[in-house]
């Protein structure tokens, strides 16, 4: 396995779109094992492949206290969405930042599983923000994209003031 290099907001290549997965082979578990290990070292509870800058329908969420019920998702769908909720999001590339975003409170997602085989889910709370927060990666989309001009502003002045610095301080709060 091996780390992979998580892109920084507001790097362009966060807002590239994702390819449909033609076929679940071995190269695209390995990717799935790697990508894994990037978001259990981050430490994170979901990461999009576009946020390792691999152009692929693929996300990871794991978002059980223990870290060991990690779920694939390849070429996902949002087949339904009700409700609304709002939930303090954070980002893997977008470190040290968490702001509220208003979402779907549910969401019936269908994708593949890491074998490949179709499957639906009907989430809430937590799960279904992260798939939505993950899915919209896919689409080269960031949570930030939901906040006001002003904030957003301020959020890339104090990514590349960190970016001068140093490593931002780990935070307490779960990022996706
Ligand atoms: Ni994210």
């Amino acid at each position: 396995m091996a780390l992979l290099d998580i892109l920084v907001y507001p790097d362009p290549r966060l807002r590239n779109k994702a390819k449909p997965v033609d076929r679940v082979d071995l190269a695209i578990q390995q990717l799935i094992d790697d990508m894994a290990q990037t978001m259990y070292a981050a430490p994170g509870i979901g990461l999009a492949a576009t946020q390792v800058n691999i152009a692929s329908r693929i996300l990871i969420i794991d978002i059980s206290d223990n870290k060991n019920k990690l779920q694939a998702f390849i070429n996902p769908e949002i087949i339904r969405a009700t409700g609304e909720h709002e939930y303090e999001e954070g980002c893997l590339s977008v470190p040290g930042v968490y702001a509220r975003i208003t979402r779907p409170s549910a969401a019936t997602v269908r994708a593949l599983d890491r074998e490949g085989n179709p499957f639906e889910v009907t989430a809430d709370g937590l799960l279904a923000t992260c798939l939505q927060h993950e899915i919209d990666h896919l689409d080269g989309k960031v949570f930030v994209d939901y906040l006001s001009r002003l904030k957003q502003e301020r959020i890339r002045k104090k990514m590349h003031k960190e970016l001068r610095q140093q490593e931002p301080e780990p935070g307490r709060r779960q990022a996706i």
